[in-house]
């Protein structure tokens, strides 16, 4: 009697063990489930990521190749006369320069890609800036529309008057390069109250592709329609890292009839040079 009861309990632990090994399992099976998930999905955005960055050598290494066929024809053109020096040079300049700012921007997104990328601070007024990178837009053979600009007082803050002239020029670019009828708009004031200053960037053409309106900001992401000239896809990520390492933001958004406006918003604040 007594050992058909020590039995019976054997039996009813054993059993305990069992259902407690059943609970681990299912819950280990659900976490196991979930990592599963999770590397699948991390692999997919590798791959995504790896299918971008052999897009953007292709496109680079063309772009890096395109400027130096015409920089040795130059050459050869003065060479045998056929050429004034005067007109080679030209020519030469404004293919290194081609270059020059290729590889310049590639150099900035891998600085803002390790958090490294150095600032040269002093005063500028925002204003001067953009009434500069406008009238350089507008005299652009590639402009088909008028570009509006309506700048409030002076806006002055301390920043890096280069990068912050880069990511004003990759706007008007970007802006130029969507629209053939219409419009481009430049606008701009202090916002006293919040001691900021609010730029915003528009324009009538094509509008964000909906393939890259969710991560337009993030490297290698470019859609252009066939007919154009292909992009790296780095304009907007080197942009968005100046804008924040002076402490600002920026968003994009289509407009609702036509076209796409970039905001900025800066800080007023005093920043040092990080060299
Ligand atoms: N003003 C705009 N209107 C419509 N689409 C835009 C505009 N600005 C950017 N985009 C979209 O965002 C993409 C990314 O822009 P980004 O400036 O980063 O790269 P890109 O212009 O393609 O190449 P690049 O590196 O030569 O500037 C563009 O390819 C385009 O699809
Ligand atoms: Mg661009």
């Amino acid at each position: 009697m007594q050992k058909q009861e020590s039995t019976d309990i054997e039996t009813i632990h054993t059993l305990n063990e069992l259902r407690f090994i059943q609970k681990m399992n299912k819950s280990l099976t659900t976490v196991l489930n979930d990592k599963i998930h999770q590397i699948e999905k991390l692999n997919k955005h590798l791959a995504e990521q790896n299918s971008k960055k052999d897009d953007f050598i292709s496109i680079a290494t063309h772009e890096l190749k395109s400027p130096i066929h015409p920089i040795l024809g130059f050459a050869e053109l003065a060479k045998t006369g056929i050429m004034s020096n005067d007109e080679a040079w030209t020519g030469v300049v404004e293919m290194a320069t081609q270059l020059q700012n290729l590889i310049g921007v590639i150099l900035d997104a891998n600085h803002i890609d390790r958090n490294s990328l150095k600032l040269t601070i002093s005063e500028i007024n925002l204003k001067d800036i953009i009434t500069q990178k406008v009238m350089i837009s507008k005299s652009s053979p590639d402009c088909m529309v008028p570009i509006l600009c309506e700048l409030g007082d002076d806006m002055i803050i301390s920043g890096d008057i280069v990068r912050l002239g880069e990511v004003f020029q990759n706007l008007l670019n970007n802006s130029i390069k969507f629209t053939e009828t219409g419009f481009i708009k430049v606008s701009g004031h202090v916002d006293k109250s919040n001691n900021e200053i609010l730029l915003r960037f528009s324009d009538s053409g094509t509008g964000i592709p909906t393939e890259v309106e969710e991560n337009i900001f993030e490297k290698f992401v470019t859609k252009n329609t066939d007919s154009q000239k292909p992009g790296t896809g780095l304009g907007l990520f080197v942009s968005k890292g100046i804008i924040e390492s002076h402490g600002g933001k920026i968003y994009a958004n289509n407009n609702l009839d036509a076209g796409a406006t970039f905001t900025i918003i800066l800080p007023i604040t005093q920043l040092e040079s990080h060299q």
